[in-house]
């Protein structure tokens, strides 16, 4: 494919540039999507984005198309880094020469002007069929081929893109061996899941384990940027665990759940009230419908935020019931605006 011009330079490494410590809203499979990315960004931004994960193999086979909407974004979600994963090498090269050069945001967005942050390889995903075809975490086992791709990726990024890993402890156990190893690949950062493939996310993370990877980075003297992730969820949480095992950065995925503004210094979500949440869903959907179209990603994807907001407030049980059945955007979008008159009208009343 011919070589695009892009024209935002990217050759900044962002891991090293921004203040520390800084936050990072976790890659999430069906859930930050470029749509949700906005909403969190409208609510508390994180200092990083990232896309879900998508496939290299997919993205360099005729099925791309359908892959594209992983990577889509607007110039709000910024930085924004590109989360990839699969096997083949080559494809990882080609996918990282088609990140940095700024064919994928065109292709994906349209966007000329701007492009991704940086590019992740994610080997920590512990999903059984990814696990058997030796992608993600399996590569902790697999280190000749985790080499391979790591530099396939940062030879295709070309210096114009920082490349980085984000993983586990390890495969069955706690394993030192594994960060140790990427810590000779010379990615910029490192984002340390603290549990192994093993416990899934049954036992709660370890931060010492995460802290003493921070210590190996010290010690090896590496040029990479250590962000620990598991569990955090509040901004005050995370600057706690920052400064106690002095890392870069903080990655947060499923605080989001509990708390749309979880990025912010002094959430205000505990105080919003039934109206201000139901106008933030309303909001979520409409962007939805916009973004996606009834065609495009499933409905029943958002019923996966319906919690978030329908939550808290008298009658919010019975009304989640009534919105996770919602056949399509018209119809949710319906509910939530009967919704939204009649609590306007009692808060009158009141
Ligand atoms: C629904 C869901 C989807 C996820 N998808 C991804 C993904 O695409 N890429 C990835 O690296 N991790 C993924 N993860 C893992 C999270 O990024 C994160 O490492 C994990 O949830 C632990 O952080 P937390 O306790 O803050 O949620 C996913 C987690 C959840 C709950």
């Amino acid at each position: 494919m011919a070589s695009r011009k892009n024209t935002k330079k990217t050759s900044i490494n962002i891991w090293s540039k921004l203040p520390k410590p800084y936050f990072i809203l976790a890659p999430m499979d069906d859930v930050t999507d470029t749509v949700f990315r906005r909403i969190v960004g409208e609510c508390a931004a994180p200092d990083i984005f990232f896309t879900e994960f998508v496939n290299v193999d997919g993205l360099q086979s005729p099925g791309r198309e359908r892959l594209l909407n992983r990577l889509q974004f607007t110039s709000v979600e910024q930085p924004l880094i590109a989360q990839v994963w699969g096997k083949d090498p080559e494809r990882y090269y080609q996918t990282a020469k088609e990140l940095a050069d700024g064919t994928f945001a065109e292709e994906s967005s349209g966007l000329m002007d701007v492009n991704y942050a940086g590019i992740d390889i994610n080997m920590g995903c512990p999903d059984k069929a990814v696990v058997k075809n030796g992608c993600c975490v399996a590569l902790v086992n697999d280190r000749p081929l985790a080499q391979e791709i790591i530099q396939a990726t940062k030879e295709g990024a070309a210096g114009r893109l920082p490349v980085s890993v984000k993983t586990r402890l390890g495969f069955n156990e706690v394993d030192y061996s594994w960060p140790e190893f990427l810590l000779g690949q010379d990615i910029a950062a490192l984002t340390m899941h603290g549990r192994t493939r093993k416990q899934m996310s049954k036992v709660p993370a370890d931060w010492s384990a995460i802290g003493k990877v921070r210590e190996l980075r010290d010690r090896l003297n590496a040029d990479t940027s250590i962000i620990g992730n598991g569990d955090v969820m509040s901004y005050q949480q995370g600057i706690e665990l920052a400064a106690k095992h002095q890392l870069d950065g903080i990655m947060i995925g499923r605080g989001i759940f509990h708390d749309p503004y979880v990025f912010a210094k002094n959430s205000p979500w505990r105080e919003t009230v039934a109206l201000k949440r139901l106008e933030l869903y309303r909001k979520h959907v409409q962007l939805f419908a916009e973004t996606w179209g009834e065609n495009g990603r499933n409905v029943r994807v958002l019923n996966k935020f319906c919690k978030v907001y329908i939550n808290d407030f008298g009658g919010a049980k019975n009304l989640r019931e009534q919105l996770m059945n919602a056949k399509n955007t018209t119809e949710l979008s319906r509910l939530l605006e009967e919704a939204i008159d009649y609590t306007a009208t009692q808060s009158k009343i009141a």
